[in-house]
């Protein structure tokens, strides 16, 4: 809402098109800003996130702040037998990173771009090895525990991306 109050344009992306439409209604008529969108996409399908680029990269003109704030701890697996925690925690994020990056990088020759990733700190009391993301853990996994996990491989991505 304050986002749009300053008159930018606002792309909300959520898995429920329904509701984020309501939310659409509700900020244009407080802001009067117009300018708002919202779009699908389900962060524990790879497919949608990469369907979600797709469109936004071919119909948006602009992306001053990506603000990756989703996340959840919910115990399972997601169709790609990889853990949901770390999928819609880390993966996803990794992988719409990696798709929008071009877009941004030629932006950022003329206008600035930042990417915002909101994270827990139940990172510093974790840590995470290779096998933590390569292989399914077996049995009963604590699901707080794979959250810091997905935040700290989530950190230790865009540590990485700010010195590349
Ligand atoms: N709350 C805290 O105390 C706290 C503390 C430290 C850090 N954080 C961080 O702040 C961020 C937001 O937390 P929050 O407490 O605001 O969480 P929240 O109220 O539970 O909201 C999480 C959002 O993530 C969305 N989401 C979940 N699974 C999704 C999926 N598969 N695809 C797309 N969207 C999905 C949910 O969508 P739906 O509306 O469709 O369910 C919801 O809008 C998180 O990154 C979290 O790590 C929160």
């Amino acid at each position: 809402m304050d986002v749009a109050k300053r008159g930018a344009r606002v792309v909300i992306a959520s898995r429920n098109l329904e509701k984020s439409n309501k939310v659409k209604d509700e900020i244009i008529k407080e802001s009067g800003n117009h300018e708002v969108r919202a779009m699908q996409v389900d962060l524990e399908d790879f497919d949608s996130v990469k369907k979600f680029a797709k469109q936004f990269e071919e119909s948006e003109e602009h992306l001053d702040y990506l603000v990756n704030s989703a996340g959840m701890v919910l115990e399972g697996m997601t169709k790609y037998e990889i853990n949901r925690i770390l999928v819609v925690n880390y993966f996803s994020r990794f992988l719409l990173i990696n798709l929008l990056l071009d877009k941004m990088k030629k932006q950022s020759a003329e206008r600035p771009v930042r990417i915002i990733d909101l994270t827990s700190d139940l990172y510093k009391y974790v840590e995470v090895k290779e096998s933590d993301l390569t292989k399914d853990p077996k049995g009963f996994v604590d699901p707080f525990l794979m959250f810091g996990k997905a935040d700290l491989a989530d950190i230790q991505f865009i540590h990485n991306l700010m010195h590349s």
